[in-house]
């Protein structure tokens, strides 16, 4: 048995390849830096739509029809439970998406890629006791989701960071979370069964849970002489560091650098608070150096999670969100790859190895 599955291939797909050794991300063909510098977010979920429903339209259509079912999914807020702001952002927007009828088409796909930006917005909004802001359905996903968050029009810097933000995590081959979504397509359900399945895993701090303890850590550091004594003591009481390794990469990320790269070109516009930067990179290379020093057998290097924190934060997105700003990227991934195996998958229904206790025989 694999522990973890660890390199088991368990589906074939034509969305996304992750070349752990080369630290390469390819999406449909296309590399990930191809994506960042050319592509909207729209154009990425159009890229991974692509044969997988009958009634695609083209690259704008699609992106006009986002923008209205960002409008019909606001609805859902009229009334919404007050409870559900007692709950951490992920657990609201989940109970939230689970109103969504449990389709398998066109209609439903919108709704579901439309709706974590609009629940998020309004969450964030709702939980500082403002009003929700309505979607504006001419903007593109993440200047509207931007917008809708902070209650104004963002800059030009800071749609091109979360755009190349929303990219760059659209789709990540088979992780935890896409890999459940698959298992839950795998029985006949439907996307939104899937997709709630997908956040469920996503919300883990070994996956999608991970960039809102990155800040934790850099807050506890708090200035660059600290970082290594601080991050010694972590791995010496077993800690993990947040941002750092990755079961498939055995080199750095690629998503690492288009994320700094999308952080430094916000800091050079003057939106990033000043020292972050820095702070971020002194911590990353005492912790890389560390990482090294302590298992030099298991490379492990900086994951998506370590900048994404510091760009999130930039954007002024509250850290208990990171997860659900994740998951307004990586729907995309997750509807994809629910149609792919709806499409051309079996039932997976792997086998287990007992090792319970031996079968007691009735005395006869
Ligand atoms: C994401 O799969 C994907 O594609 C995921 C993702 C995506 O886009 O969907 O890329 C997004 O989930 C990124 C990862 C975010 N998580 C974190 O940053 C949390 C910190 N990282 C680790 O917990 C860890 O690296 C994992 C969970 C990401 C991967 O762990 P593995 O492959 O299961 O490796 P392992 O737990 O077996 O660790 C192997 C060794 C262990 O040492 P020993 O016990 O053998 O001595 O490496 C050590 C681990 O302790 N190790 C770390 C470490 N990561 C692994 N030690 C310190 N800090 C770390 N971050």
């Amino acid at each position: 048995m694999k522990d973890g599955l660890e390199d088991v291939i368990a589906a074939q797909t034509m969305l996304s390849d992750v070349d752990g050794n080369a630290g390469r991300l390819v999406i449909r063909g296309h590399t990930l830096d191809d994506l960042v510098q050319s592509s909207s977010f729209e154009d990425v979920a159009h890229l991974l739509f692509a044969d997988l429903f009958p009634d695609l339209p083209d690259a704008a259509a699609l992106a006009a029809a986002l923008g209205s079912a960002r409008t019909k999914i606001f609805r859902h807020l009229a009334a919404i439970d007050p409870a559900l702001l007692t709950l951490s952002p992920v657990a609201a927007i989940r109970a939230l998406m689970a109103r969504i009828d449990d389709g398998n088409d066109l209609v439903t796909a919108l709704q579901l890629l439309a709706a974590p930006a609009v629940f998020t917005a309004a969450i964030i909004r709702l939980r500082r006791s403002q009003q929700a802001i309505a979607p504006d359905a001419t903007l593109s996903q993440a200047a509207d989701f931007l917008r809708m968050a902070s209650g104004r029009p963002p800059t030009a810097e800071q749609t091109a960071a979360l755009n190349t933000y929303l990219v760059t995590v659209s789709d990540h081959g088979l992780n935890a979370s896409t890999f459940a979504a698959r298992v839950v397509a795998s029985t006949g359900a439907g996307l939104t069964s899937s997709s709630l399945a997908a956040l469920g895993a996503l919300s883990g701090p070994l996956h999608g849970g991970a960039p809102g303890p990155v800040l934790d850590m850099l807050d506890a550091i708090g200035n660059p002489r600290d970082a290594e004594p601080w991050l010694e003591a972590a791995l010496a009481r077993g800690e993990r560091l947040m941002g750092f390794g990755h079961r498939i990469y055995r080199v750095r990320d690629p998503r690492a650098d288009a994320l700094k790269g999308a952080l430094r070109a916000l800091a050079a516009s003057g939106q990033v608070v000043e020292g972050r930067t820095e702070l971020a990179e002194a911590v990353e290379a005492a912790a890389l150096s560390l990482l090294k020093r302590k298992k030099p057998d298991r490379p492990l290097d900086t994951n998506v999670e370590f900048y994404t924190a510091l760009l999130l934060e930039a954007l002024g997105f509250p850290r208990e969100t990171f997860t659900c700003v994740f998951a307004v990227g990586r729907s995309a991934g997750w509807i994809a790859h629910t149609r792919e195996q709806a499409l051309h998958g079996r039932l997976m229904r792997p086998q287990s190895l007992y090792i319970g206790p031996a079968t007691k025989v009735p005395h006869s």
